[in-house]
């Protein structure tokens, strides 16, 4: 029961789809017609609309250690379980036909609750990459990588295949990116293209 109930509570936390609904709510229209069509903060930021894609950044982040959390507080050590429930359901949300987001926030959110010290390592990884090149996606994926290494190196083996089974999926969702970025065509944050 308690492993089931844990995916299954993930699942549900993880598959809320705050980019879209913040944008609907906020005004600012359908975001999978928007921009990269991504339901994700970076695509919420190409709506103008700062304030709405800081909200999108930080509870798609949330929801992710939420569920950890929360699944710990009921079924204590179910939080691993938890936390790849919470990352499927924002990935391949069933209110979406499956089309969620690329994962990155909400990976954030599970590394934090599971393995603090990795979250630090990839908000570092993450934003220093952001500031330094300004590519989202790139900032996005090497951040997600640095989990399971900075993981294994302080010897937190019992979540290094729960991250690197994660960051694979990041990279996973993200090869329309990996497309663009090899023809030169992935836009900068703060770009003409956004
Ligand atoms: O976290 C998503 C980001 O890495 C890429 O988003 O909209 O540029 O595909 P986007």
């Amino acid at each position: 029961m308690a492993p089931t109930g844990a995916l299954l509570l993930g699942y549900l936390l993880g598959s809320i789809p705050f980019g879209v609904l913040l944008t609907r709510i906020g005004g600012a229209g359908d975001l999978r017609a928007i921009g990269s069509g991504n339901i994700g903060a970076t695509n919420v930021l190409r709506t103008g609309r700062k304030g709405l894609a800081a909200a999108t950044l930080l509870l798609d982040l949330l929801k992710g250690a939420a569920a950890v959390w929360i699944v710990d507080a009921i079924w204590p050590g179910h939080g691993v379980v938890a936390g790849a429930g919470a990352f499927l359901g924002h990935c391949y949300p069933v209110w979406l036909r499956f089309k969620g987001g690329k994962g990155v926030a909400t990976m954030m959110g599970i590394v934090l609750a599971l393995h603090p010290v990795s979250a630090l390592a990839y908000a570092v990884v993450w934003l220093g990459l952001l500031g330094l090149i300004r590519i989202s996606s790139v900032a996005g994926m090497v951040a997600a990588i640095s989990a399971p290494v900075s993981a294994a190196a302080f010897g937190a083996f019992d979540v290094v295949l729960l991250f690197l089974a994660l960051a694979l999926i990041v990279l996973w969702k993200h090869r329309a990116n990996i497309d663009r970025l090899m023809s030169g065509e992935e836009p900068r944050i703060g770009g003409d293209r956004g």
